[in-house]
Parts: structure tokens; C-alpha cells; sequence
């Protein structure tokens, strides 16, 4: 029989049960909602609002339920309309009238908003501890590429000469930044919304600020109809893990074509690609255009998300129940994505040499024969012309810049004279680019160790309370 069955004169119709039901995807939940609940009815006992004895007693039957689910004694039950119905049945079946108590003072309306804050909360730090490995990884496979010269795009073709380490650093800086909006939204998010009621608070003399305390939020929601009504915490973090995502979507798409034939800059370990069925020479990046393809899934969840929210009216709406298998969604593929990652780039074989020989084409040290002539007194813009019209040479009698004959370069000027074949090396190229964040070793070393130290500072599920 319902909770509600005083109000109603029939059972729900067994469909509408199953399809209100949402304990199938909230049972996740059960931890924070049992805390939740410690929380409350601590602070119950507390306050004189229900006896110091029955608040233990509950105190007590909800550390019991917490440990039969864990050991698997407890198994949900199907039927139940939520976790937190749940959770709340079975103390009453163990507890009779004082478990009956539980709720007071309370709504299912609070109670998920806190359960949600909770769990997200947890995840957070797990998602984070991920990424931030995954940062340091990229740091690692830097250090040992500092020298790689490999050519730097724009449209995809070639343009400049960078180093692997630089390239990898650009990532590690992407995912500094999402480690940094993680953090970002955990502090956001970090309001205790318990004790807000169904919406509108409660005539009973309750204390926020202690549940909030146990529950280790900064503090109480200030608003009690938005503490219930908004899931803006579950876009931001949403927004982040699709940007999460988005970075580590483009890196696979570059992964992908460096293993193709056409690049063959990198190979990726047996383990981590797969073949084909038919064709046996296949090698395929699967996993890569998995997070590619899952890219596109965590997006959809953060459109669930904002449409969900986008027409409600305050406070409560069951709409709001939607919220959780969109974020749960996202959280499961970030994470599964992060940690296949991982491995997969540490196993993976780096080819050098074609990276170098694709430096080596393309006339990816054509800014710096123009900026040869700059340095000896030409305006940039006459230097750009006379290259242009070098490398346009070049290409019809398939020479390089390094191999036109130095009487080619003094015909288009005198000032180029034999030293120009040094200023044009690839190793000069690079070790001149040595502006801050720019490919040169040395100021790759920098941004290396800058951002190592910065790593050591974020990681907060380490920090401890500052007293
Ligand atoms: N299962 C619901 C949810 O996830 C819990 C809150 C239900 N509240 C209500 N008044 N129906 O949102």
C-alpha cells in the first residue's frame, strides 16, 4: 500500500508504478541518502523535536540498513517508488512507530536535492582524481619529448614546427582547466539544501546549520523554494564533463588520423586497438572513436538537462526526476573514457622519425626564411612575398627551402646570404621559438615545470581542514 493511501480511494495502476519509479537509477544513491538521513534525525534528537532516544534508535537502524545493503543482505526492491522511499519502508519495518518519525520536519523534495548534491559531490573528486592523473601522464610523456620535432597545423596543414611535448602540453593545459571548473562547481554546489521542506521550510524549530555541518556543506541554502526547484549545479557539472569530453575528443580524432597510414606518427599497442573480421591487415583506433562518438552522448545529456529544467515553474516537479540518469550518464562515460585513456597513451609508440620527416616537408620553416629577411631590415610584408614567391619555386622543381641553391635566394634579394640554411634549420626554427609558451625546449621546460607545480595545488580531495 501507498504512503498516501489516507488521501486516495485505489492502489496506483501498476503501469503508472513502473513508470513513476525511478529506484531502478536513484538506488545508487542509497549511501548519501542514508547519511542524509543520520544527518536529520541527529539534529531532530537535537532540537527536542523528536526524542534524543528515538533519534538513536533511528540513528542506529539506518547504519544497520547502510551496512545490509553493502553486505548484500538488503537487496532493493523493484516495487519501491525511489531510494528514499526505500530506505524510509524498510526502517519502519525494523523500527515500527519510531521509524515512522523519520520524516519529520522533512520532504522527499529536500531529501533528493541533498541526495543529488551528495553523491555528485563524491563523484567530483573521483572524476577530478582521473583527470588529474591523466594530466600528469601527459606531463610524463612531455619530458621525454621535448626534442620531437613534429610539424604544427592550422586547416590541417602543415604550418609551423612544434615538438611532441608542446603538442601533448596543449592538452594537459585543456584538462588543467577542467580539473580547475570541477572544482569550480563542487564549490558552487557546496549549500545544504536539507531543511527547505517540500518548499517552503517548516514550522518546526530545526537547525540548518547543523545538518549542514554534519553533511559538510559550507553552509545552508539561503532560499527554500530554490534549494528544492534548481539543478543548476547538475548542468554546471554537466557543462564540465562535456568539456571534458570535447578535449579529450579532439585529441582521439588527432590519434586516430596519426595512426592512419597517411600520418603514421604514432602506434598504438596491441591491446589497446583491435581488428577487423574480414580484412587482416586492420588495425583500428577503436577506442578512440568510442570517446569521439561518446563525446556526442555526454552532450545530450547536458541538452536533457537544460530542457529539462528550461519550462518549470517553482518549485518541485517531478521533471526533475530526470535529471539523474542524464547526469548519472555522464559521469559513467567521463569516467570509463578518462580511464581508458590513461593506459592507452602510456603503451602507445611515439614515431619520431616520421614526425620528423613530416617536418622536413611542407615548408613549415617558411615564416622563418621571411623572418630571416625581417631581421636583416625588410619590411615583414616584402620578406612574406618574396618567400611566397621562393616557395612557389620550390614546389614546381620539387626542391625544399634547404635545397634552392643560395644564387635562387640572391636573385629575389642580396640580403640572403649563406646563412640563411642555418636560420632555416628545423633545430633553429624551434630553439628560436622561444617565446613564453611558445615550442622552444627551453620554454617548454618552463611551461613543464610550471605546470607540474600547478598540479601539485590542485588536487583538494587531498587538502585537509585548515584550522
Ligand atoms: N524520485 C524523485 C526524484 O528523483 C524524488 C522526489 C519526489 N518528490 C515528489 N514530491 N514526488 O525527483
Amino acid at each position: 500500500m501507498a504512503l498516501w493511501a489516507g488521501r486516495f480511494s485505489k492502489e496506483v495502476d501498476a503501469t503508472v508504478n513502473a513508470f513513476n519509479s525511478s529506484i531502478a537509477f536513484d538506488a545508487r544513491m542509497y549511501a548519501q541518502d542514508i547519511r542524509g538521513s543520520i544527518a536529520h534525525a541527529t539534529m531532530l534528537g537535537d532540537c527536542g523535536i523528536i526524542a534524543k532516544s528515538e533519534s538513536e534508535a533511528i540513528v542506529k537502524g539506518l547504519q544497520g540498513i547502510l551496512a545490509d545493503i553493502e553486505s548484500g543482505v538488503l537487496e532493493f526492491d523493484p516495487n519501491a517508488e525511489d531510494i528514499h522511499m526505500f530506505v524510509e519502508a524498510e526502517l519502519t519495518k525494523r523500527l515500527g512507530d519510531t521509524g515512522k518519525r523519520l520524516h519529520t520536519a522533512r520532504s522527499r523534495n529536500d531529501q533528493v536535492a541533498l541526495d543529488i548534491r551528495l553523491y555528485l559531490r563524491d563523484e567530483i573528486d573521483e572524476i577530478a582524481k582521473l583527470v588529474h592523473e591523466l594530466t600528469g601522464t601527459l606531463c610524463d610523456m612531455a619530458e621525454q619529448h621535448t626534442e620531437t620535432v613534429m610539424p604544427g597545423y592550422t586547416h590541417l596543414q602543415r604550418a609551423q614546427p612544434v615538438t611532441f611535448a608542446h603538442h601533448l602540453l596543449a592538452y594537459a593545459q585543456m584538462l588543467r582547466r577542467d580539473l580547475l571548473r570541477l572544482h569550480d562547481v563542487k564549490e558552487r554546489m557546496n549549500e545544504s539544501p536539507l531543511g527547505c521542506g517540500a518548499l517552503a521550510g517548516t514550522t518546526y524549530p530545526i537547525d540548518r546549520w547543523q545538518t549542514a555541518r554534519l553533511l559538510e556543506f559550507d553552509r545552508p541554502t539561503d532560499n527554500s523554494l530554490d534549494g528544492v526547484s534548481d539543478r543548476d549545479f547538475c548542468v554546471e557539472l554537466c557543462c564540465a564533463l562535456s568539456l571534458i569530453m570535447t578535449h579529450l575528443s579532439r585529441f582521439s580524432e588527432e590519434i586516430i588520423l596519426w595512426c592512419s597510414w597517411e600520418f603514421k606518427f604514432v602506434e598504438l599497442d596491441d591491446a589497446f586497438a583491435t581488428g577487423s573480421s574480414i580484412m587482416p591487415q586492420k588495425k583500428n583506433p577503436d577506442v578512440t572513436e568510442l570517446i569521439r562518438g561518446k563525446t556526442g552522448r555526454v552532450n545530450g545529456d547536458l541538452m536533457t538537462l537544460l530542457s529539462m529544467l528550461k519550462g518549470l515553474p517553482l518549485a518541485y516537479n517531478k521533471d526533475m526526476q530526470e535529471d539523474k540518469e542524464a547526469i548519472f550518464d555522464a559521469i559513467d562515460n567521463v569516467k570509463l573514457c578518462v580511464k581508458t585513456f590513461i593506459p592507452m597513451l602510456k603503451t602507445m609508440r611515439v614515431l619520431k622519425d616520421n614526425m620528423r620527416k613530416a617536418a622536413a616537408g611542407g615548408f613549415i620553416n617558411a615564416t622563418d626564411c621571411a623572418d630571416y629577411l625581417v631581421k636583416n631590415g625588410m619590411p615583414f610584408r616584402d620578406a612574406y612575398k618574396i618567400t611566397g614567391t621562393l616557395v612557389a619555386q620550390c614546389i614546381r622543381e620539387g626542391l625544399t627551402l634547404e635545397t634552392l641553391p643560395i644564387a635562387e635566394y640572391r636573385k629575389m634579394s642580396d640580403l640572403f646570404n649563406e646563412d640563411v640554411y642555418e636560420a632555416i634549420s628545423l633545430e633553429h626554427c624551434l630553439k628560436e621559438r622561444s617565446s613564453f609558451g611558445g615550442p622552444s625546449p627551453q620554454a617548454v621546460a618552463e611551461q613543464l615545470e610550471g605546470l607540474r607545480y600547478e598540479l601539485e595545488q590542485i588536487n583538494w580531495w587531498e587538502w585537509t581542514e585548515q584550522v
